[in-house]
């Protein structure tokens, strides 16, 4: 009998409404998310640039608003060498620096983005510099300035994340990054020794 009904209970899950990724939000908290963002230059690192012909100055391109550095996308053409810090991709969503090659995240609430991700997540990722908030995961990576994002006040970092919810979702798989062991166990201990405030 329950496999008789199986099918049945499959399409009543396919019919009911998918929760949209803005939810109940507050209009004002994600007004005040935006201007978040945008002062915080999130869409400089997390929204690909494409040359503006017009002005003749590379600039986000803003339909693919904070999806980060695209599945297809090139790393950097150059090879990182020091004394640079780092060399940057065409788009400014790839940076090979002197550790390994680091992408910027899909930020949107696609389930290849922050879809699956919670608040509390979030709010952790960026108090705690751990991927996915989680505490035994890795560093996030430079350049994500996680460390500036720590100092905004719970209110605050509750708007930005209301605000990136209330994005339209884009699908995009943003690749991990490619970083050796040995150079993780650095930047490990580097974030768990002590730091100027
Ligand atoms: C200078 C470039 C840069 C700026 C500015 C920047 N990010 Fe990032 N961000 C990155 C990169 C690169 C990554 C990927 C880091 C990694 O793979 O560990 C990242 C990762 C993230 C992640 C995922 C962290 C995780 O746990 O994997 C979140 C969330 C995020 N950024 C939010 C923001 C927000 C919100 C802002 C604006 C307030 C912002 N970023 C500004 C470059 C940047």
């Amino acid at each position: 009998m329950s496999i008789a009904f199986a099918p049945l209970l499959l399409l009543a899950a396919a019919a009911s409404p998918a929760p949209g990724p803005a939810g109940a939000a507050d209009p004002a908290q994600v007004k005040r998310g935006e201007y978040l963002v945008r002062l915080g230059g999130c869409n400089d690192c997390h929204t690909p640039w494409k040359v503006d012909r017009a002005l003749g100055v590379p600039a986000p391109d803003l339909t693919r608003r904070l999806s980060g550095h695209p599945a297809d996308g090139p790393d950097p053409a150059g090879k990182y060498t020091p004394p640079d810090s780092a060399v940057i991709g065409p788009d400014f969503t790839s940076f090979a620096l002197p550790f390994g090659t680091v992408y910027s995240s899909n930020l949107t609430p696609d389930p290849t983005g922050l879809g699956d991700w919670t608040e509390p997540q979030f709010a952790a990722a960026m108090r705690t510099g751990r991927h996915t908030g989680d505490p035994r995961a890795r560093p996030i990576l430079p350049p994500m300035p996680w460390m500036s994002l720590a100092h905004l006040t719970d209110a605050d970092l509750a708007a930005i994340w209301a605000y990136l919810r209330s994005l339209p979702p884009i699908r995009n798989a943003v690749p991990p990054p490619k970083v050796p062991e040995s150079a993780l166990a650095k930047l490990e201990a580097a974030l768990t020794s002590p730091r100027p405030p």
